[in-house]
């Protein structure tokens, strides 16, 4: 089966993608059957350097292109008014889609979602939360059985980054900031991620997918971690504590709380362990009890690993929808038991 897969923005993560399904296609083929062929990739900037060259005949700046010539669109422009725009206009063509796209599903979700829904297409957003983390997947598919009693997480890869450079490295605010763009973990407005709005946006995108229904923002505690100073982080350690920026979902009855902020965690809690870009997410179900997932939460080849993650889905629903039986994943990579590793 050959599916035309188009992108629309090119950036951190757009050319994580763009490499992946160049590096990886054939690999994915053998497992899956599936071939996927770049079609189109649009953005308004071809002179910027990146981590690869993208193939000259793939690229244009007209996102319609991509519109055009692909049978899965994807997202990764950011922001909300084009992205929105982008999204409604592929579905009504008939497209499905996949996005990163947190700040845009967090707010106007309803809407989308509503619109892939009525006209019986495929809408995935595995990377919107947690980077290379899978959580969308495991709280969609392998937890709906349970009642989620609460999701407990470090969500934002560059407060993380942040807190542990102060943590560890005794850098100063700005610095870590700084390097956190600089390694293409920050939004293009740092602000939501420093002052909680990018927690916030994924535990709402969380929240949907566990309680089925859409976060009022205007009822949530929102704190970052613009005020935390070098001093609070150091006085913490020294009394056994790990500040991490929180973002919690917990079910009280019939109640729901939501809240995202800085939290001085005991310094032997799993969490307090998450440094780095890495994040975590703890999950109460009512029958499987905790489950925990950890992963890298932000840069271009973990969020591109989901974004692929949630391209193989829309082309297995393609395959259903179609009447296509779904193939069992095999790899026919070459590759033998080792038999000698003490020796090694
Ligand atoms: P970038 O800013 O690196 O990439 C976005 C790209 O889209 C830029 O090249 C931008 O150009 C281009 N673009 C913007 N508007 C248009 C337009 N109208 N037409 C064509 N191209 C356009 O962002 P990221 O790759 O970091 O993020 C993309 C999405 O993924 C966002 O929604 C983000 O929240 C999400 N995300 C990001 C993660 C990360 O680690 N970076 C992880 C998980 C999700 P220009 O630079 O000129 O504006
Ligand atoms: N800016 C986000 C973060 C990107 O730092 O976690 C990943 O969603």
């Amino acid at each position: 089966m050959v599916v035309r897969v188009g992108i629309v923005g090119c950036g951190t993560v757009g050319t994580g993608v763009v490499r992946l399904i160049l590096e990886n296609s054939h690999l994915i083929q053998q497992r899956t059957g599936i071939r996927l062929e770049l079609s189109k990739v649009a953005d308004r900037d071809w002179e910027r350097e990146r981590e690869i060259e993208v193939p000259h005949h793939l690229r244009t700046t007209d996102y319609r292109e991509v519109l055009e010539n692909s049978d899965i669109v994807v997202e990764l422009v950011g922001g909300k008014t084009f992205a929105k725009q982008l999204i409604l206009e592929a579905l009504k063509s008939g497209k499905h889609v996949v996005t990163a796209n947190k700040h845009l599903l967090a707010e106007d979700g309803k809407e989308i979602l509503q619109e892939a829904q009525d006209r019986g297409l495929f809408l995935g957003f595995e990377a919107s939360v947690g980077g290379g983390i899978p959580i969308v997947k495991v709280l969609r598919e392998s937890l709906s059985s349970n009642r989620i009693k609460s999701i407990q997480g470090i969500l934002n890869g560059t407060t993380n980054f942040i807190l542990t450079k102060m943590l560890e490295e005794e850098e100063n605010f700005e610095e870590a900031l700084n390097q956190a763009k600089a390694l293409g973990y920050a939004e293009a407005d740092p602000t939501l991620d420093v002052d909680g709005w990018d927690s916030a946006h994924k535990i709402a995108i969380l929240s949907m997918l566990a309680y089925g229904f859409y976060v009022p923002f205007e009822e949530v505690h929102v704190e970052g971690i613009r005020n935390v100073e070098l001093l609070d982080v150091e006085l913490g350690k020294e009394l056994g504590y790990t500040l991490k920026l929180l973002a919690i979902a917990k079910r009280v009855d019939s109640q729901v709380e939501v809240r995202v902020h800085p939290t001085f965690i005991p310094s032997d809690n799993p969490l307090a362990k998450v440094s780095d870009v890495y994040n975590a997410v703890l999950l109460e179900g009512d029958f499987v009890s905790k489950v925990m997932l950890y992963g890298k939460g932000a840069g271009s080849h973990p969020t591109a690993t989901s974004v692929l993650s949630d391209i193989l889905d829309a082309v297995k629903f393609m395959a259903c929808k179609e009447g296509h039986p779904q193939r069992f994943f095999w790899s026919s990579e070459k590759l033998e038991i080792n038999k000698n590793f003490y020796s090694r």
